[in-house]
């Protein structure tokens, strides 16, 4: 089950060079017959090289710009009258947030507020069926939810917001707009709190590609304070399929938690990504798990996330195709077979990003 076949026909997606929204759009093209604007700022995560299958498809149209950029948006609304905006773009990363967390607010409580603004002002010259099936779906974070001890029950849509990062608290702020901008004036919004995601094309900033990545280079694998932090993680195609159930499918004005029951700590994971290269790329210089280096705690390092998905389960029809065993070595094979992509990512802005980031931890 779970591939929907999306009920519209025009699309604009935002964000969609990044890591999820590249997943997504690719995904949908494959399995829509429709067309698909991409507006992406290209920041430091934002990769052209992601969308390459794309180069040849005339139904995807790539146009660089900033969501915050009212006229640009305002100019693609009216010439390309999408039938419902998908909004992915955002910084995304916690570490950067807590180093120079300002491009937070600007692009994701600013820029995410002048996009559904200038939205609202296209939907109210919709004729009244265009008006009714129009959508603006909005992709947030369980992170809003704050941290969970060992024992606290998941997070469900009722959680009480409680960001600790300025990654979610920015987050946060965009998905009050989102349900303002509902209740005031009506707009048909819906929101998803997904958990941590994972697959192709993610910046090797984040966890699983950092960790894959050193152990292609035989460096350190740096774990946050004592490593038994919880994450629960999803296969990023599990992830694309059901916000697309929510968009077809979503009641307006609703919220729609999507997680992978797989609560694992960060340890273990790492562990298991290091067993799985031993086994399918084994180093010469030995056990990569001899790589693992305990490195100072994230400031305000939430403990534990983890998400009650019977609202999408039971409303919708959507659970995951994907286990965290075979997802994980899907994407560890995807980083081995994408010698190119890893090498080009990690030119240039990303070695200073290690060097900001690790070299004082
Ligand atoms: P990412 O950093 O890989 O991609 C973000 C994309 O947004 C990039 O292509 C970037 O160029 C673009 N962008 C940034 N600022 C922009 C702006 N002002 N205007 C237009 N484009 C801009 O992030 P991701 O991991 O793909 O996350 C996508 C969305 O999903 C984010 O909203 C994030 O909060 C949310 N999310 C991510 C995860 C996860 O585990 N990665 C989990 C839940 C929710
Ligand atoms: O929960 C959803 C969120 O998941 C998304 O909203 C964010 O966009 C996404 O970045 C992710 O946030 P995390 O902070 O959980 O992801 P990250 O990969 O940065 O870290 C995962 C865990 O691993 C976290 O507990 C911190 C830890 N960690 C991370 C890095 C980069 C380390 O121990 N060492 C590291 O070098």
């Amino acid at each position: 089950m779970n591939k929907n076949l999306a009920k519209y026909s025009s699309l604009l997606v935002t964000g969609g060079a990044g890591f999820i929204g590249s997943n997504f759009v690719i995904n949908w093209l494959a399995e829509n017959a429709g067309t698909m604007i991409n507006l992406d700022l290209l920041t430091y995560s934002g990769n052209l090289m992601n969308l390459t299958s794309l180069k040849e498809d005339q139904r995807h149209l790539f146009v660089k710009g900033d969501i915050g950029d009212r006229e640009l948006i305002k100019q693609l609304l009216e010439k390309h009258r999408p039938h419902a905006i998908v909004n992915f773009a955002a910084e995304s990363h916690v570490d950067r947030s807590i180093i120079g967390p300002e491009t937070f607010v600007e692009t994701n409580v600013v820029g995410t507020f002048r996009l559904l603004d200038e939205c609202l002002k296209y939907w109210n010259t919709l004729a009244d069926d265009d008006k009714r099936n129009f959508r603006f779906l909005h992709v947030s974070t369980d992170e809003v939810y704050g941290s969970l001890d060992e024992a606290d029950p998941k997070f469900t849509e009722e959680k009480q917001y409680e960001p600790n990062s300025p990654y979610s608290a920015s987050k946060a702020a965009s998905d009050h707009f989102v349900r303002a901008y509902h209740h005031t004036f009506g707009l048909p919004v819906l929101t998803t709190n997904c958990s941590n995601n994972y697959g192709p094309y993610q910046y090797p900033e984040k966890l699983i590609p950092l960790v894959i990545a050193n152990c292609m280079d035989w460096k350190p694998l740096p774990i946050y304070g004592d490593g038994m932090n919880v994450r629960d993680w999803l296969y990023v195609s599990d992830h694309c399929d059901a916000i697309t159930a929510v968009l077809n499918s979503g009641e307006i004005g609703e919220t729609y938690n999507i997680g992978g029951n797989n609560e694992i700590t960060n340890l273990d994971l790492v562990k298991t990504i290091c067993s799985i290269l031993n086994e399918i790329s084994p180093s010469s210089h030995g056990n990569y798990q001899e790589l693992i280096t305990f490195v100072t705690d994230r400031p305000g390092h939430d403990r534990r996330y983890a998400i009650d998905t019977t609202k999408v389960e039971t409303s919708l029809g959507w659970s995951p195709n994907e286990s965290f065993q075979t997802g994980i070595r899907k994407t560890i094979e995807w980083y081995l077979e994408n010698i190119d992509w890893v090498a080009a990512v990690k030119d240039g802005s990303y070695k200073d990003w290690l060097n900001t980031n690790y070299s004082a931890r």
